[in-house]
């Protein structure tokens, strides 16, 4: 894993991979993390945002050397005066593409809202809805079955985020129902499949290796 770096500047030369943010918020299915990582690293330039909770199930040091990771630690320590460059925003700027995997129920909530109390919502709520933004939520089900989740999916369903829908299986906590992550893989197909229809980047010229796909 590469720590935290100045985003760069846009070059005259278009990038020759597609740019993903990859993000993570505090779900315990954050534990994989490190696998989408190494999966959207064989074909695209990835950056990874994670929020403080998600940080107790990522392993910080097993993430891809290639994969620069920001926190909202980084937010701050890049800014120290007017006129140098917010981090939120260079991000929003830098990325072709966004997927936060897994979504908490918590920052649905915040993206739902229009909240930006860290980096992660931040980047949301600046983010330009011409570009593709995934989300895949995992949570109990408990929270999964809740009134409010309806309510948020079908607010981020209006911005143009689209959902990859969790799944039925026993979860961490033992018990047995939707909310669970999609798989990696599906996750890694999906999101890859949009790629290659968007005009954007170098998405459609790229060969994708097809045993790319995140192990489950
Ligand atoms: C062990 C543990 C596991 C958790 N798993 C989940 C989960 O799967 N989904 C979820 O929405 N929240 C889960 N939470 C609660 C979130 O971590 C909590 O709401 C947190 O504020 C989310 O912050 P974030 O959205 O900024 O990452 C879990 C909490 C703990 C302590």
């Amino acid at each position: 894993m590469a720590t935290s770096e100045p985003v760069q500047k846009s070059s005259m030369l278009e990038p020759s991979k597609p740019r993903v943010l990859l993000a993570a918020s505090g779900s315990v299915a954050a534990i994989k993390f490190e696998s989408l990582c190494r999966s959207f690293s064989e074909w695209a330039e990835v950056r990874a945002v994670v929020t403080k909770s998600s940080l107790h199930f990522i392993d910080r040091s097993s993430l891809p050397s290639d994969v620069v990771l920001y926190t909202d630690d980084d937010e701050w320590s890049s800014w120290k005066k007017i006129g140098d460059e917010v981090l939120h925003i260079e991000l929003r700027k830098w990325a072709d593409i966004m997927v936060i995997a897994p979504l908490s129920a918590n920052t649905l909530a915040k993206i739902a809202g229009g909240l930006c109390d860290n980096l992660l919502t931040c980047i949301v709520r600046a983010w330009d809805y011409s570009k593709p933004l995934f989300v895949a939520p995992a949570m109990n089900t408990f929270m999964w079955n809740n009134p409010f989740t309806g309510r948020h999916i079908e607010i981020i369903n209006q911005l143009g985020i689209t959902l990859i829908p969790p799944i039925t299986k026993k979860l961490a906590c033992g018990d047995y129902g939707n909310g669970a992550m999609a798989e990696p893989s599906k996750i890694h197909s999906t999101v890859m499949l949009a790629c290659k229809k968007q005009p954007f980047g170098a998405c459609n010229t790229l060969v994708i290796p097809s045993s790319s796909a995140a192990p489950a």
